[in-house]
C-alpha cells in the first residue's frame, strides 16, 4: 500500500522521470527489462486496493448498446442515444458497419507498432506536440501526481493526414483506412446527437465538431503491481467526442451513479460539451496481470486556423430560462492551457473551471 511505503529522504524523483523518459522505451521497456516491482512514481495516491469492493460492478447488465442496423426506426436510435447520452455519458455501438477485418488490423496494428524492436520504434519516442506521428508514455509525465502504466502513439489523422512517411510501415495502411470509416461513423454519431438534442441533424457537424481527428494507439503491458497504479487514471476526455477500439482483454471502467462499471469489449463511445445535458463521462483503464492490452481510442474534436481563439459557448438553442447555461464562455486557448496546468489526469473534469456559480 502506497502509504505504507517508507519515506526513502533520498528519493528523488525528478531524476527517476528523467531516467524513464530517456529511455524511451516507455513502460513495456521496463516490462522487457523483467521488473517485479513498480518503479515508485507509478505509485497512485489512492490506489484500487484502498478502494471498497461494492465501488465496482463487475456487471455490465446496463451500458447502454446502440444498434445502428439499418432497419432500426431512426427516432428509436436517436431516442437510445439521447437516453445514454444524457443519463451514462457513454455507449457502446454494435453494428456500425465498420468490417470486423478493420477493426483486427487495427488492433494489430497497434500491437505491432508497441511490440517492434526497441531500436526502430524509439526513433518515433518524443513529447513535441507538433509532431504528425509520435509515441510516448504518459503525456502528462512530468506534470500528473502519479504515471500510468501504459505507452502511447499519436496519430494526427484530420483535417490534414500525415505523409504516408511520417507514419510507421507496420501500421501506416491501417492507421489510414481506419480513420476513414471511423470519420464516417463519428459524423453519423454527430448527426444522431444533434437530434437527441433537438436540433438539426447538421448542426454539430457545422459546429465543427468532426473537423479534426486524433487516433491514439494505447498499449498497457501487464503490470507485476496492478493494485498500485491504474493503466489510465480516472480522466474525461477533452476531444468533442471519442470512439474506443478495445482488445478482448477488458480493463476499461465508466464511473455511473458513483460505481465503476466495467466494460466489456465491443467498441465504445464518449461525449461532452452539451451544456451539461449530455455528461462527460469519468472513465479509467485498471493494470493487469497476465498479458498486454491493447486500444485504440480516436478522438473527434474541432480543428481549423485560427481555431485557439473561437469562443465556445452552450449552444444556444439549448439555453433558456428553465436551462441557464452552466458553463461560462471559453476559448479553445484557454481551455488547453488550463488542462495542461491541472495536475495530471486526477479526476478532475477538464470543464470544471469554466463551470457558473449555480
Ligand atoms: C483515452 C481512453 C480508454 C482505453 O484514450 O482517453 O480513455 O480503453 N482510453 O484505452
Ligand atoms: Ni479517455
Amino acid at each position: 500500500m502506497v502509504s505504507n511505503t517508507p519515506i526513502e529522504s533520498n528519493y528523488d524523483r525528478e531524476s527517476e522521470l528523467k531516467a524513464f523518459d530517456d529511455s524511451k522505451s516507455g513502460v513495456k521497456g521496463l516490462v522487457d527489462a523483467g521488473l517485479t516491482k513498480i518503479p515508485r512514481f507509478f505509485h497512485h495516491p489512492r490506489p484500487i486496493i484502498n478502494e471498497p469492493k461494492s465501488s465496482t460492478l463487475q456487471t455490465q447488465v446496463d451500458i447502454p448498446i446502440i444498434d445502428l442496423k439499418e432497419t432500426n426506426a431512426r427516432a428509436e436510435i436517436v431516442e437510445n442515444v439521447r437516453y445514454a447520452a444524457e443519463n451514462w455519458g457513454f455507449f457502446q455501438i454494435i453494428n456500425h458497419g465498420i468490417p470486423q477485418r478493420v477493426l483486427d488490423e487495427m488492433i494489430d496494428g497497434a500491437r505491432g507498432f508497441h511490440e517492434m524492436e526497441t531500436e526502430e520504434k524509439i526513433k518515433y519516442y518524443s513529447r513535441d506536440y507538433q509532431k504528425k506521428f509520435f509515441y510516448t508514455s504518459n503525456f502528462h509525465l512530468f506534470t500528473g501526481d502519479a504515471a500510468s502504466w501504459n505507452d502511447t502513439f499519436l496519430s494526427v489523422m484530420a483535417p490534414q493526414p500525415p505523409q504516408p512517411e511520417e507514419l510507421p510501415p507496420i501500421c501506416r495502411n491501417i492507421i489510414t483506412e481506419y480513420s476513414d470509416q471511423i470519420m464516417k461513423l463519428g459524423f453519423t454519431l454527430l448527426e444522431l446527437l444533434s437530434e437527441a438534442l433537438g436540433l438539426k441533424p447538421d448542426h454539430l457537424k457545422s459546429l465543427g465538431c468532426g473537423q479534426g481527428l486524433f487516433v491514439l494507439g494505447h498499449y498497457y503491458p501487464p503490470c507485476p503491481e496492478p493494485e498500485l497504479t491504474f493503466g489510465a487514471n480516472y480522466h474525461t476526455d477533452s476531444g468533442f467526442l471519442t470512439i474506443v477500439l478495445q482488445d478482448s482483454l477488458g480493463g476499461l471502467q465508466v464511473l455511473h451513479q458513483k460505481q465503476w462499471v466495467n466494460v466489456s469489449p465491443l467498441p465504445g463511445a464518449l461525449v461532452l460539451l452539451t451544456n451539461d445535458k449530455f455528461k462527460s463521462v469519468h472513465h479509467r483503464v485498471l493494470a493487469q496481470k497476465g498479458t498486454p492490452r491493447i486500444s485504440v481510442a480516436a478522438f473527434l474534436r474541432p480543428f481549423h486556423e485560427g481555431i485557439e481563439s473561437i469562443v465556445y459557448r452552450p449552444i444556444k438553442e439549448l439555453v433558456s430560462e428553465e436551462n441557464p447555461c452552466v458553463y461560462k464562455d471559453a476559448s479553445l486557448d484557454e481551455f488547453v492551457r488550463l488542462r495542461r496546468n491541472a495536475e495530471g489526469l486526477d479526476g478532475k473534469s477538464a470543464l470544471a473551471p469554466f463551470k457558473l456559480d449555480p
